[in-house]
Parts: structure tokens; C-alpha cells; sequence
């Protein structure tokens, strides 16, 4: 890919018919969606897909998700579709939740990773939509960060990790969910969620009936159901440490570290819940806000604002209520192999 590549940022209605115009010619570019930036390309397009790959510089065996403006566009991409998984697109679409269903013939091997599923979901965001629709086309999207790193949830997030490499950021203001969709599987008769995401195994179970949680929150060892779930990820620069608990010990753990970095000349920082606070009076602190909303929104924003005002240590104060996606990204950004109920640290 050339890296000399100068990135527009673009925006409004314009932006979408220049968008959907790179899409069309066989182009990438990064478009807004409601969970976090994507970096797309027409799924049914091998070579474009290709390069996405290498924009991100993502491993080749970790599957891309399609997204789709009507649920009509499934006809082209999966096999059928089970009726549990209608009962879920008809409670979740538009929204933040993938489907993996078996792919049709038209979806190239380079977009599933060799797969005989593929992921679809139908994004809450207008502009995303509008893209797709103008494109005439699904479109392949992971997020929009180079490899390993935080998901990207402004268009300057996109900007600090693809800048260079792709020609056009189409920016849709910032991201209202901010982690990235649910995933399920829908080929057996239990849905099985390979992500956590905004929406929760209890908001599933309650259209769906049954369903179940691969490897609750543990890395898998070997070949994962999910690829994308096997890597270390949404890593800043600096290192993550991420502790939950009781919010007394885990304070007073935060704090004594805090203070032994800073006198060996680091740079600390802490995110903790808006209720906790008070805990960190008169220490470099920030607030994920109140509740699972709050604390989806602010984790990936954080975790990169941590790296561009030069924090090097990032200690983390988990609370149960910023819920089950949070808990998920910010322990693969500590690198854990395992989550603990004390500790985890890398
Ligand atoms: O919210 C989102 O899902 C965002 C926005 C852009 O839509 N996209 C996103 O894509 O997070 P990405 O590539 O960063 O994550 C895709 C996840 C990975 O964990 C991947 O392994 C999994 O979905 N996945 C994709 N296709 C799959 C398949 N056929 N079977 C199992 N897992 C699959
Ligand atoms: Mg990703």
C-alpha cells in the first residue's frame, strides 16, 4: 500500500457520495457506524478486501464483518437463515449485533478467513447506511484502528492510526454505543456469543431463549470459534493494569502504585467509575462516567487520550456495572490470558 497516500477528511452529504464512489471503484475508506469507526470495502470485491487487510495490517485468518443497509441484502451473502436468527434481526437491526451465519458462494474466502460462516449486521447509523445504499453494495468492515490497537470512535482516532493509507475518513461525529457489536453465532441451535458487546447475554436470552457464552471472558487456547478473539488487542502505548473488586482495596492497591511509579519517574493515570472518584482526590484521574452507557463510550476514547497526553501507566478501576464488553476489552487491553476477580495485570 502507498504510504505517501494524503487522507481527506470528509462529512455531510457530499462526504457519503464520496465515499460510496472510492467504495464502488474497488477503493477503501473509513466510514462511522454506531459502534466504532470501520474501515470498508465491497464485500464481494477479493482484491479490496485484500488491502484492508493490509491497511490494518490484520492477521489473515481473523474473518471480516458485512454490513448491510436491508435485511433483502442477506439473500446475497448467507445460505439461510435460521429462525432464531430473524427472531434476533428483527428485535436488534438496526443495531449492534453481528450474526454468524453460513456465507453464500458470492462472499470471497479473503473475507471469512476461509470460514464457511460469515458475519452480518445492520448498523444504527444513518450515514453508514447511506453509504452502503449509495455504494449499491455490502460492505466488508473490521474497525478502523491499525492492528492490536484501542477501536477508533472519532474520525481523528482514524486519522492518528490510517493516516496515509487509505484515501478518505468520512466523519460522522463521535460513536454513540463505542465498543464494537455483539457477535453470535447462529449456526447450532444455541446462539453462542463470541463477543460481548452493548447488547447483553440477558437482552439475547430474553428473544432468543438459551444462549451461551464462549469461554466466559478466558482467551482461547488454540483454534477459536471467533479468530478475532484470539489476538491481544485495544492496546495503548502505555500499560494497562486493570483491577476489580472491592472499591476500598482496589483503591488502596491503585494508589500505592500510582505513587511508586510517579517516584520512579513515570507517568500514571486512573480510570475509574464516576462514583469512585473521590477515591483519587488530588491524583492524575479520570471518569468512564456512571454505568455500562458511560463507561462503553469513554473506554476506547481513554485508553488513546492516555497515549497522546503521555501517560505511560493506564491503572484501571473496573466496577461490575460498566458491564461484560467493557470487562472484555480493557483485560485484552492489559494483555490477561485469564480474568481474575482481584487482580489483573499484566
Ligand atoms: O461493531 C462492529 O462490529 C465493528 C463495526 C465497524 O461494525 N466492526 C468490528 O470488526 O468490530 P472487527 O473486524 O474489528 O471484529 C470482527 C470480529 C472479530 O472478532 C472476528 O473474528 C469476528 O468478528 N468474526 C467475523 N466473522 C466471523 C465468523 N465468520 N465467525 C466467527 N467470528 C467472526
Ligand atoms: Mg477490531
Amino acid at each position: 500500500m502507498d504510504a505517501r497516500l494524503t487522507t481527506k477528511i470528509v462529512s455531510g452529504k457530499d462526504g457519503i457520495r464520496q465515499a460510496a464512489g472510492i467504495l464502488r471503484a474497488g477503493g477503501i475508506c473509513a466510514i462511522p457506524t454506531e459502534t466504532v469507526y470501520g474501515l470498508a470495502a465491497n464485500c464481494y470485491d477479493e482484491k479490496a478486501c485484500a488491502n484492508v487487510f493490509s491497511a490494518k495490517g490484520r492477521p489473515q485468518d481473523n474473518p471480516l464483518i458485512i454490513h448491510i443497509a436491508d435485511p433483502e441484502m442477506l439473500e446475497d451473502i448467507c445460505m439461510a437463515v435460521p429462525e432464531k436468527a430473524r427472531l434476533l434481526m428483527k428485535a436488534f437491526w438496526p443495531g449492534p449485533l453481528s450474526l454468524v451465519l453460513p456465507k453464500s458462494k458470492r462472499i470471497p474466502d479473503t473475507v471469512s478467513a476461509g470460514l464457511s460462516t460469515v458475519a452480518v449486521r445492520m448498523p444504527d447509523n444513518e450515514i453508514a447506511r447511506s453509504v452502503i445504499r449509495e455504494a449499491q453494495v455490502p460492505l466488508a468492515a473490521p474497525s478502523a484502528n491499525r492492528s492490536g490497537r484501542p477501536s477508533p470512535t472519532t474520525a481523528q482516532h482514524v486519522l492518528d492510526d490510517m493516516g496515509g493509507r487509505i484515501p478518505l475518513i468520512l466523519d460522522g461525529g463521535a460513536c454513540t454505543v463505542g465498543v464494537e457489536s455483539t457477535v453470535v453465532d447462529m449456526t447450532k441451535d444455541t446462539p453462542v456469543i463470541l463477543r460481548p458487546g452493548d447488547i447483553s447475554e440477558e437482552e439475547l436470552r430474553d428473544v432468543a431463549g438459551e444462549v451461551a457464552v464462549f469461554q466466559r471472558g478466558r482467551l482461547p487456547e488454540g483454534a477459536a470459534p471467533s479468530p478475532g478473539m484470539k489476538y491481544v488487542h485495544y492496546s495503548p502505548k502505555a500499560l494497562v493494569k486493570v483491577f476489580s473488586g472491592s472499591p476500598a482495596a482496589i483503591a488502596k492497591t491503585i494508589r500505592s502504585l500510582y505513587h511508586t511509579h510517579k517516584e520512579n519517574g513515570g507517568r500514571p493515570v486512573i480510570l475509574c467509575p464516576a462514583e469512585e472518584e473521590a477515591r483519587y482526590a488530588g491524583l492524575s484521574s479520570r471518569t468512564m462516567g456512571s454505568g455500562k452507557r458511560d463507561a462503553e463510550r469513554a473506554v476506547f476514547t481513554e485508553l488513546r487520550r492516555a497515549d497522546t497526553e503521555g501517560f505511560d501507566l493506564v491503572l484501571f478501576h473496573y466496577a461490575d456495572t460498566m458491564g461484560e464488553a467493557v470487562r472484555d476489552r480493557i483485560s485484552r487491553a492489559a494483555g490477561c490470558r485469564v480474568l481474575k476477580d482481584i487482580v489483573i495485570t499484566r
